[in-house]
């Protein structure tokens, strides 16, 4: 039988990873929006794009969450994106409303599935559906660690002229711009980034990749970035779908890691079928473990927002 994933929001992010997913071939798709028509105009168009690269995927636009019913993983990425001088947190309230609507209504419908997160404030909206939906944290996955970290690896690259293949790069912490890329564990072809770049330009591509969103929304005008968002779902969809056991970047709900516990925070988090199998702990620096904790205390304040606004969660 063949996968299903649902992708909840048919905007930018949402019908952008259709589009990756479809190409990829990996699963039928069903594309969600609370708009009527739109999601059956983006579904069609997408399906008839597909016989011109030969692949067989079926793509269902739609406006009803029946249509969901089955689903082998959620994406949700329902919800405004920022505009620009917003922050992700900004989003909180109206957010927190949407989710809550597509975290109930497709867990009535597809009670085996594997959630992923993307609408903003990442780590808080993760938090939100894992409680809503009374799903273990195997189950509930935030996306943001793969951009983040792709956001790193492509700065290096343009600064360095390698290949992006030879540049891995490793963001932990929340979503926003307090999180922590790591200078050390992240390097090119083995060696590690502070050893190759000057420390003012590893400073100023740390700097521009937590502001990595920004820049995009602030050129954007209206919405925010939306290609690399929806390729890394679709890294991860694969990772979860093929059973690969994939270690990347992605937020988790801490049970003890990093000294951390109830909240959604990016780690390095192995995906395989069961969703999230084994979050992985760096030895970090005193100086990494500092940011860490000031990026966790972010994070927990907007939870601690989300509560005034939901008090029974
Ligand atoms: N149910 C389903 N879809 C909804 C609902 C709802 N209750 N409310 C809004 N939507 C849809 C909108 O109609 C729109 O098509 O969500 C879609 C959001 O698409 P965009 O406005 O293009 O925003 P996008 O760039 O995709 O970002 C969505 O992902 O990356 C995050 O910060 C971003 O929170 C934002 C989210």
């Amino acid at each position: 039988m063949r996968n299903k994933v649902s992708i909840i929001g048919a905007g930018q992010t949402g019908a952008t990873t259709a589009h990756w997913l479809a190409e990829r071939e990996i699963a039928d798709i069903v594309l969600l929006d609370v708009l009527e028509g739109m999601p059956k105009g983006k579904g069609l168009d997408l399906q008839q794009a597909l016989p011109i690269i030969g692949k067989d995927v079926v793509v269902t636009g739609t406006s009803n969450y029946a249509d969901t019913a089955g689903s082998d993983i959620v994406v949700i990425t329902a919800g405004l994106p920022r505009k620009p001088g917003m922050s992700r947190e900004d989003l909180l309230k109206a957010n927190a409303e949407i989710i809550t609507k597509a975290a109930e209504e497709t867990s009535k419908v597809s009670p085996n599935a594997i959630y992923i997160i993307l609408t903003n404030p990442l780590d808080t909206m993760a938090y939100l559906t894992m409680q809503l939906t009374g799903l273990p944290r195997e189950r509930v996955i935030g996306q943001a660690g793969i951009l983040d970290s792709a956001r790193m690896r492509a700065f290096v690259g343009m600064e360095l002229g390698v290949s992006v293949e030879n540049i891995q790069c490793y963001v932990l912490g929340g979503h926003g711009d307090e999180m922590v890329p790591l200078t050390k564990a992240s390097n090119v072809a083995g060696i590690p980034l502070d050893k190759v770049l000057p420390a003012d330009r590893l400073a100023a591509i740390v700097d521009r990749t937590r502001k990595g969103g920004g820049e995009i929304v602030s050129l954007l005008k209206t919405g925010s970035a939306f290609y690399a968002p929806s390729l890394a779902v679709v890294q991860m969809v694969d990772a979860i779908l093929k059973d690969k056991q994939l270690i990347v970047p992605a937020s988790a709900y801490m049970q003890g890691e990093y000294g951390l516990n109830g909240i959604f925070f990016g780690v390095p988090a192995q995906l395989g079928r069961k969703g999230l199998e084994k979050v992985w702990e760096y030895e970090l620096s005193e100086e990494e473990s500092a940011a860490l904790k000031k990026s966790a205390a972010a994070v927990a304040e907007s939870i601690d927002n989300l509560k005034t606004l939901i008090p029974n969660i």
